[in-house]
């Protein structure tokens, strides 16, 4: 049987990386799940292989995500979102901020207010927001680091507003993931190399591990965040070997 009697699921950012794995994960346990993305052909991949519904659809676009209000998740993963502008704010585009705020803060809000109505009205459910350790510590990275910021602060009032109402939210934070996010936030293929290489990354399968933690939790018990990083990435100093 599916923990807490959660039989549906929506995960956003399906098409690659974490929100792949995460639905390969929840349909091998029985979830009926609904993958949304822009990318139709990774769908309709991951469709074939694990017979998850396909919604395509750019999250930016509210009028459609509008559309969300007609299901009725048990689960949401609030997975999508970017790094574009992954770097010092003198040195980054006018347009990678406008991208990277409006896919991780103002989408990611606005599919909240559209998914959490039915989950408050049958008083269950559980939203996982992935944040990134980029929003609990300096990385050098105003713009990404600041989207992810606010989706810490995001989980947190979340957690406050959703209080007395059954429904659960877990927040997490991953280190570095192995996935396409470096080679989407780059435009070149050299810095994107450089964030892969010099320590064993996380695997996208480890984030989904993490997830099914948090919602296979008893009823009573809320995982309020995870931060998980690789054993090789400590974030938030700088190491004194001398010490
Ligand atoms: N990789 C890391 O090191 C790392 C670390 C910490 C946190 N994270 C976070 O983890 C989450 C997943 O990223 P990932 O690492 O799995 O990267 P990824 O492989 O690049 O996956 C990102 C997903 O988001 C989707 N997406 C992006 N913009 C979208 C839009 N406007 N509408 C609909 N879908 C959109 C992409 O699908 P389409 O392009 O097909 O639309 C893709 O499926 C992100 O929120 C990221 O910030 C990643």
């Amino acid at each position: 049987m599916l923990s807490n009697n959660y039989k549906t699921a929506l995960v956003t950012g399906a098409s690659s990386g974490i929100g792949e794995a995460t639905v390969k994960m929840l349909s091998s346990k029985g979830y009926k799940v609904s993958a949304l993305a822009r990318r139709k052909s990774k769908l309709k991949k991951l469709s074939t292989e694990t017979g998850c519904e396909v919604i395509i659809m750019d999250i930016r676009n509210t009028k459609e995500i509008e559309k969300l209000k007609n299901y009725s998740f048990d689960v949401f993963i609030n997975n999508a979102g970017l790094g574009r502008g992954f770097t010092k704010i003198y040195k980054t585009k006018a347009e990678d901020i406008l991208t990277t705020i409006d896919t991780n803060v103002q989408a990611f809000l606005q599919l909240l207010r559209c998914v959490t109505p039915s989950m408050v009205k049958k008083k269950r459910g559980h939203i996982i927001n992935i944040g990134s350790i980029a929003g609990l510590y300096p990385l050098s990275s105003s713009v990404y680091g600041g989207s992810k910021g606010a989706v810490h602060l995001i989980s947190q009032n979340l957690r406050l507003e959703l209080s007395g109402t059954g429904v659960r939210c877990t927040e997490i934070n991953p280190g570095r993931v192995d996935t396409e996010f470096f080679d989407v936030a780059f435009d070149s293929k050299k810095e994107a190399m450089k964030m892969k290489t010099g320590l064993k990354m996380l695997e996208s399968v480890d984030i989904a591990e993490s997830i099914m933690f948090a919602l296979e939790s008893p009823a009573h018990v809320n995982i309020s965040s995870i931060e998980i990083t690789p054993t090789e990435q400590a974030p938030g100093g700088v190491k004194i070997e001398s010490i």
